[in-house]
């Protein structure tokens, strides 16, 4: 497979060209893997029911098996195809929020393979919203496993280049539909828990699930979770959530404080590495940008600081960008954690593999 091409093809976003759609539904049909925008990140799909075709899906990425894929589905009735015992509630849910980015853990079916639920007796499903992937959904007549696109730890992507970046010779075919729309990945909610529980924050907000469900339990907090790592239970239920899953290929820290002394922080922080050589690069708002103009850091500035979706949407492009300019470090300042704000806060705890700078 490595020595084969990857090829890209444009796709369009809203009306995908149906030709494009049926030579990759073959693809798949076939056990191979397709690269498609979905309206979080683009994700590597497969054909769920194939053991074949996913654990191909592990080998492009060079994930460990023991980290369950989402089985995507176009049409709710397909939930049959993967999930058994389904309960009232998620009826309810998927009316509310389908297609979107909210991903559901329900009691696995029958036909799932192993590889796709890593073993548990749950499996994670979504529908998505953008047209390519349900076009595609819906030519290949499967539900589609499809993890993030990228290589086994770094940042999601949010482009087809980013995906063609990590998988280059990987996949043979990439779906271009141009830049996701959310740009952080979906909201996964265990119904199977006693009480729901989101287990990773995402495209849909805490807030918006408890309008529906007001007993939602928010995310076990990060830095709760990274002491906890090593615990079986917890480990069991939200297997590859570890803090590391998302981060950058070179050193980042996160600055928590008042806007006005995470700012003086961070220049403070730019000048002590920059006067030993260092190159450094700044994740900031569109606000900050006065602040480090002169600073001689590589900036990439994600929004104003209150405009919670557009820095989502921006988050793992901003990563991606300064790794690529050669920074040495990546300085992140923080943002508001509500709505999108605690996706926002989880992305960026991972990029930094939760090293928090408190000011
Ligand atoms: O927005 C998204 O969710 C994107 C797009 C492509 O749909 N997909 C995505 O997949 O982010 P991935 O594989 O990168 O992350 C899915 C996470 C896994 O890390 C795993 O922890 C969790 O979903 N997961 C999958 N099945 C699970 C299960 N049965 N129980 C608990 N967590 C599960
Ligand atoms: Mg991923």
């Amino acid at each position: 497979m490595d020595q084969r091409q990857t090829e890209v093809i444009q796709i369009n976003p809203t009306q995908p060209e149906p030709e494009s759609i049926a030579r990759a539904a073959a693809l798949l049909r076939s056990g191979e893997l397709v690269v498609f925008p979905t309206e979080t990140v683009y994700g590597l799909g497969a054909d769920a029911l194939q053991t074949s075709a996913v654990e191909r899906i592990f080998a492009a990425k060079g994930r460990p098996y023991s980290d369950p894929l989402i089985a995507h589905i176009a049409d709710e009735r397909d939930l049959e195809k993967v999930a058994v015992d389904i309960p009232s509630v998620a009826r309810k849910l998927a009316q509310a929020f389908w297609p979107g980015p909210l991903t559901l853990i329900l009691p696995a079916g029958p036909h799932i393979p192993r590889l796709v639920t890593a073993g548990l007796t749950t499996v994670a499903v979504r529908m998505p919203r953008h047209p390519v992937a349900l076009a595609l959904i819906r030519a290949a007549e499967v539900p589609i496993a499809a993890p993030s696109a990228n290589r086994f730890m770094h940042v999601s992507p949010t482009t087809a280049q980013h995906a063609l970046t990590d998988l280059c010779g990987r996949v043979p075919l990439i779906l271009d539909g141009g830049p996701c729309e959310v740009g952080v990945e979906s909201t996964i909610l265990d119904l199977c828990a006693d009480i729901p529980t989101i287990l990773r924050p995402g495209g849909i907000s805490l807030e918006a699930l408890r309008t529906l469900l007001p007993t939602v339990q928010p995310p076990v907090r990060q830095t709760q979770r990274h002491e906890d790592r090593h615990d079986e239970h917890t480990s069991q239920k939200s297997p590859g959530q570890m803090l590391i899953h998302y981060a950058p290929s070179v050193p980042s820290f996160l600055f928590e404080g008042s806007n006005e002394t995470m700012c003086t922080a961070m220049l403070a922080e730019v000048q002590r590495r920059r006067a030993q050589g260092e190159r450094v690069g700044v994740l900031i708002a569109d606000e900050d940008i006065e602040a480090f103009q002169k600073s001689g850091a590589q900036i990439y500035a994600l929004g104003r600081a209150e405009a919670s979706e557009q820095i989502a949407t921006r988050l793992f492009a901003g990563l991606r960008a300064l790794e690529e300019v050669g920074v040495q470090v990546i300085l992140c300042r923080s943002f508001s954690e509500e709505g999108l704000g605690l996706a926002i806060r989880d992305r960026l705890l991972k990029a930094t593999g939760g090293k928090i700078i408190r000011v």
